[in-house]
Parts: C-alpha cells; structure tokens; sequence
C-alpha cells in the first residue's frame, strides 16, 4: 500500500509534524506499507504564475521539486495532509502545492482514500480543515478521517487521548483503502460536483477553444475517468 505523507507546516519538529509522524507509525504495524512522509519546508517550490499552460500540456514548465511530489500523490492509494492553521486557512505552502498540482481540475486523487490533519491553537482550525476536506473530497479523494488537533504552540500534542484517536482514524483509513470502502454521501457529492460541474465547464470552454484542456484529459484518461474528448 503506497502513502504518502504531506506536512504542510514551515516547522519539520512542530505539532503538525508530531502527528504526521505517529501516524506514519500506526501505519507502520500494518504490513506492506510503503511510507513517504514529505515537509513541505524541504523541497524547492515556486509559485503558480497561473499562465494555464500545464492544461494544455499536462506538466508544469517551472523547474523545481513540484512536478515529482505531485507524481507521488498521483501514484498513491492513500494521501494524509496535514496542515497548521494559518489565518483561519490552510498554510501558505500547502495552498501553493494545491494550486500547482491543479489538484481539483486534473483528479489528482481519483480512487484515493485521504486523512486529514488541521492543528490550531485558537480559532479557525475548524474553517481551516473544512478547506483542506473540501481540497482532498474535489480532488476525487475518499475523505476516511479528518483530525483536528487544538494545542497551544511548541506543546506537546501526542496525549494519550490523541494517540488513541490517531490509532482509531488510521485503523478506519487503512480498512477503507484495504477494502476500498464506498462512503454513499461522499460518492454522491462527488458525481454531482465533478460530473455537472467540472466535466461541464471544461467541456464548454474546450468547445470554444482548441487544445485548451488537453493536459487536463490526458490526466483523466490515465486515471481511467470516463470522459468524452473535446478537441
Ligand atoms: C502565520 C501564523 C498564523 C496563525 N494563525 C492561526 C489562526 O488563525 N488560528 C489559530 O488557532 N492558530 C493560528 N496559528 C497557530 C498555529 O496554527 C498553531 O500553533 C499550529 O499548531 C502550528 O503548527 P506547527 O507546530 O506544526 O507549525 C498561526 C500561526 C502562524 C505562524
């Protein structure tokens, strides 16, 4: 079972990263896992200049580590995020990722299972992991636990309490991936936003323009979506 790991703090020793890596623990008595646990400070990442020509090739020009962590979580059957509240949102970083890998428009997460995790310290954790869950969910990621840890800054955040929660959501995320679990509500959500949303616009605007999308469908055909190709 392939995971990867995603810390979207600056911090490689901070709260986030303690239960990123409990987790990667947890995982770690099941057999067959193959881990990769991936800080985000780590790797050399430029913003997205939002020039659109990654849906006409299906890659990004800019050269930095990107294009290979997004290849990762492409390839993966389970993706964990998590992320530090940063101004009742995501981390800067982390949104970076997301708007370079395109993650909603090319599927990155078709058939995935996810698990998410959102410290904060205050207010806004909530509002900061509806936005990574929605994120992973419009990705075509199957959400299977969301963690929301509230912990005052350089704390300790792995509690008994927490390390028995952490155990509980890997177990269910590991059963979903195991036995590719169908969550109705979730799967019926999804149709709705990706088949009379996505599917419809990109339909509509590659009939107007010509090659527009075709990075974008060739990311869905090697997903195996089942689409019509608008040239
Ligand atoms: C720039 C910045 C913005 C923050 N904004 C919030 C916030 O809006 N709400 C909150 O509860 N905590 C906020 N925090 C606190 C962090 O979310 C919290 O300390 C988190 O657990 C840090 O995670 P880390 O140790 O993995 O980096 C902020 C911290 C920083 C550095």
């Amino acid at each position: 079972m392939n995971i990867v790991i995603i810390n979207g703090s600056s911090r490689k020793n901070g709260a986030t990263a303690k239960i990123l890596k409990e987790i990667s623990n947890v995982l770690n008595t099941y057999s067959n896992m193959n881990i990769q646990l991936i800080h985000l400070s780590d790797i050399k990442m430029e913003f997205c200049n939002g020039c659109y020509s990654c849906y006409k090739t299906g890659t990004c020009f800019i050269q930095d580590d990107v294009e290979q962590i997004i290849e990762l979580i492409s390839k993966a059957d389970g993706t964990i995020i998590g992320t530090p509240t940063y101004e009742s949102n995501i981390s800067g970083q982390l949104k970076v990722l997301a708007d370079r890998g395109h993650f909603v428009f090319e599927q990155l997460l078709h058939q995935q299972y996810a698990l998410t995790v959102t410290t904060f310290e205050n207010y806004g954790g909530g509002a900061a992991s509806r936005i990574l869950n929605n994120l992973m969910t419009y990705s075509g990621a199957t959400l299977s636990a969301s963690i929301k840890k509230k912990i005052l800054f350089n704390e300790n955040p792995l509690d008994a309490v927490t390390k028995k929660k952490l155990q509980r959501e890997v177990r269910r995320f590991y059963l979903d991936i195991e036995k590719r679990k169908i969550h109705p509500f979730q799967w019926v959500k999804q149709k709705i936003i990706f088949e009379m949303g996505i599917k419809q616009f990109v339909y509509k605007k590659a009939a107007k323009y010509t090659g527009i999308f075709d990075g974008v469908f060739k990311h869905w055909e090697n997903k195996q979506i089942n689409f019509k190709h608008i040239q």
